[in-house]
């Protein structure tokens, strides 16, 4: 099986890609990656000189990249590469509708030439908007995306499904709540909240920090894509979570609990604006039709992800330089000060 991953050097990508080396063996992987801030060639450092692997640089919007790459006729596309922080959409939507919307189309452009590929699309919660309180969203819920982020990712959505429709194309979706694990750029929650309280840093919780989300270890998420790569129906969508929402704030004691640090180090900022109050998932679709459940339990899994960016302190400091510290500058100074105004 000759497989096409976009966005491989990023968190779940990564993971991915050597998730598939191991549940099989004689899998190629093409692994087509712009090398964004997001993206980083470390992630991948001890699968490179696999010769079943390879890096390719390079935009999924860039058409004659990609037309070239689909020459070497690939079984599946594995679509992770997009623009994903929700904050960064916020403050510039521009790349996220470039990476996210038109590389997606010039991707479905490439893959229509070649009808044999299966192409597999990794979704977000996020197009289902905030979830009302004792509602878990199905695949028949409709569509609510309410962050720049998450309308390009519905946008996304929706071209897949309509080159699906239009020109046969065996398209498939994930839905995927929030994940955790190695190699998530610190400026999501978990890895940011485990790097500041390493260091004693302040921990920025938007407005009350009730916002309720529902985390899935990435390994567990990765062996749903693997299932739906093999089993999925053309045109099936899924949702995929553990089914366990939990208050941003429950995450953030128990990380300093494991950690060892003080509850005093949190404080509160001002929300993010239209922030989602809750994300929540009915992921029975895929738990049934697909024989997908997720193995590892909360606590364990915050367990080994604290362990391995403890373990992995270089990473994670190269991934805080550059650019990182210019954002973090930019997105947290003087915001405990604007809470209020
Ligand atoms: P990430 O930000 O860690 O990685 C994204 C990767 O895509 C990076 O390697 C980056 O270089 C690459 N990329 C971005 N734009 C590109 C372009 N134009 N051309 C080529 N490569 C490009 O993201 P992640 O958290 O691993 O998310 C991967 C996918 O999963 C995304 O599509 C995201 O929407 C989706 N998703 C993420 C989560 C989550 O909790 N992280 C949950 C549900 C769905
Ligand atoms: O739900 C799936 C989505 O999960 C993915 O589609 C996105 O790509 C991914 O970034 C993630 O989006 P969130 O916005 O939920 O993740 P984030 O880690 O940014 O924030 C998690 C929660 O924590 C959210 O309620 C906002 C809050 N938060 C986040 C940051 C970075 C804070 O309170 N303080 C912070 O500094």
């Amino acid at each position: 099986m000759k497989v096409l991953v976009t966005g491989g050097a990023g968190f779940i990508g990564s993971n991915f890609i050597r998730h598939l080396f191991t549940a099989r063996p004689g899998v190629e992987i093409v692994n087509l990656d712009k090398l964004t801030y997001a993206g980083n060639a470390e992630n991948l450092a001890d699968i490179e000189g696999n010769p079943r692997y390879r890096f390719a640089r390079g935009d999924i919007s860039d058409h004659g990249t990609v037309e070239q790459l689909f020459a070497l006729k690939f079984d599946a596309v594995v679509h992770f590469a997009a623009e994903t922080h929700v904050d960064r959409s916020i403050e510039d939507a521009s790349p996220f509708l470039q990476s996210n919307i038109l590389g997606t189309h010039c991707l479905l452009e490439a893959a229509r030439r070649h009808p044999q590929t299966r192409f597999l699309l990794i979704s977000t919660d996020e197009v289902y908007g905030s979830a009302p309180a004792g509602i878990s969203f199905t695949e028949k819920s409709p569509l609510d995306p309410r962050s720049p982020y998450a309308a390009s990712k519905a946008a996304a959505e929706h071209l897949v499904a309509a080159y699906g429709n239009t020109y046969g194309l065996s398209t498939v979706i994930l839905r995927c709540t929030n994940n955790f694990g190695p190699f998530q750029f610190p400026e999501k929650l978990i890895p940011l909240i485990v790097a500041n309280a390493s260091e004693d840093k302040p921990i920025p919780v938007y407005g009350d920090g009730m916002q309720e989300r529902d985390w899935l270890f990435v390994e567990d998420f990765c062996r749903a894509i693997s299932l739906a790569l093999e089993k999925a129906k053309p045109g099936s969508l899924y949702n995929v979570s553990a089914g366990a929402t939990q208050p941003n704030l429950k995450i953030i004691r128990t990380i300093l609990r494991h950690l060892g640090k003080s509850e005093s180090l949190i404080q509160h900022v001002l929300d993010r604006p239209g922030h989602d109050r809750r994300y929540a998932l009915d992921s029975s679709k895929i738990r049934r039709e697909l024989g997908w459940a997720p193995d590892e339990v909360f606590e364990e899994g915050i367990r080994k992800t604290i362990a391995w960016y403890q373990a992995n302190r270089e990473w994670l400091a190269h991934a805080r330089s550059g650019e990182y510290r210019h954002y973090y500058d930019r997105h947290y100074t003087n915001r405990s000060a604007l809470l209020g105004k």
